[in-house]
């Protein structure tokens, strides 16, 4: 016999390309049952959902390192959940896989998407936090692009966020003096108290220069961009002889990518003999075990935190998808679908 979790199924959809702010006619949002799964699908009941500044991309219609999003399509997501029917040998009923899920509670999926987890070894919201891509992307991006050394002074801004996060606490494990930039007392606080950041920055006071002059006397070696925008500028303005700035993103510039403002000041790496590189997760990929490995040690070890903010209910992406922009996030943003799936 069927329960309601089973035969119910809502869907966030992408209702338009947005032309610059991400509105209410952006998504739309819809209730239609999937299928039985054929050949190589499986039917998956979503029970976590993760909210990323990159869907921003994903709904662009752009060249980027993805293909958008089409209109009337379910939204693009990252998202653990259950097989509730299989037409794959890899998966049974019972399976807890992650992958692209897509904003939904339950749909049906491409087996060769997703990839089973174990719920022994961590919790749904660890997979898609810390020890899944998040985690992922701040350990490359930090450790084989930025290639901290002791010593180093690392500056991190979204360093509250969910990447910066956790880029700051392996910043420290390999002995950099990090500075964290974030907006607002209580996050900066927060980077203090609780990661034990050498010091903390908000942007939003103003005196950004100061402040960096003030927390980096001896130079920046190596900055970690998740803003891109004015921050960069400043931090650039800083940077130490062979410097390296790893641009993870740049948030302040995803409203309109065509008009993103470069660094005017760029040709400081010329000066400095510095390197900017950026990267995505997907160049790592295949080597996925060793991060997951190093982030689930370091954890274990009580080296390494995860801060999660965790809003109910499919209804709500729309909203929080906003939160990322204006920074209302406090950590990892994910939609949790268990209760009200
Ligand atoms: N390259 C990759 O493979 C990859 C993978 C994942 C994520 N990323 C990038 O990593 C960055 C962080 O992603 P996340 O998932 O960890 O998100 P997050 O940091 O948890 O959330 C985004 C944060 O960005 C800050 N922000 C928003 N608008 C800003 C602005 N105009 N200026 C300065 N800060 C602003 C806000 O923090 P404040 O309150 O501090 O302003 C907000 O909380 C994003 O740029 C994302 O695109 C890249």
């Amino acid at each position: 016999m069927k329960d309601k979790r089973q035969i119910t199924a809502t869907q966030v959809r992408l209702k338009a390309y947005p032309q610059g702010v991400v509105g209410a006619d952006t998504w739309s949002i819809t209730n239609d049952l999937p299928a039985e799964p054929a050949a190589g699908q499986l039917l998956v009941r979503m029970s976590c959902i993760s909210v990323d500044p990159g869907m921003r991309g994903w709904i662009t219609p752009k060249r980027s390192y993805m293909p958008p999003v089409q209109p009337g399509e379910v939204m693009r997501a990252f998202g653990v959940g259950e097989v509730v029917a299989s037409q794959s040998e890899k998966f049974a009923p019972g399976d807890m896989v992650t992958g692209f899920t897509g904003v939904q509670t339950l749909g049906l999926l491409d087996a060769r998407t997703v990839r089973k987890i174990d719920l022994r070894f961590a919790s749904a919201r660890d997979y898609l936090s810390g020890l899944g891509m998040t985690g992922y992307t701040a350990y490359f991006g930090l450790l084989d692009v930025g290639k901290p050394q002791p010593g180093q002074t690392v500056v991190v801004s979204a360093a509250a966020g969910a990447v910066g996060s956790v880029v700051c606490q392996i910043a420290r494990i390999n002995d950099c003096r990090v500075i964290g930039i974030a907006g607002g007392a209580e996050k900066t606080a927060w980077l203090k108290d609780a990661l034990g950041v050498d010091a903390a920055i908000d942007y939003k006071a103003g005196a950004l220069d100061a402040a960096l002059d003030a927390a980096c006397p001896d130079g920046i070696d190596l900055y970690f961009d998740n803003v891109g925008g004015d921050i960069l500028e400043a931090v650039l303005m800083r940077i130490n002889r062979h410097a390296r700035i790893v641009v993870c993103g740049g948030i302040s510039q995803y409203a309109d990518v065509e008009q993103a403002k470069g660094p005017a000041n760029y040709l400081q790496l010329v000066t400095q003999s510095a390197t900017m590189q950026g990267f995505t997760m997907r160049d790592y990929m295949h080597r996925v075990p060793e991060a997951l490995m190093a982030l689930a040690t370091w954890r274990a070890e009580g080296k390494l935190q995860f801060r999660e903010h965790v809003v109910q209910g499919i209804d709500s992406f729309p909203e929080a998808f906003d939160m990322l922009f204006s920074g209302a996030n406090h950590g990892k943003l994910l939609i949790d679908l268990e209760e009200r799936n």
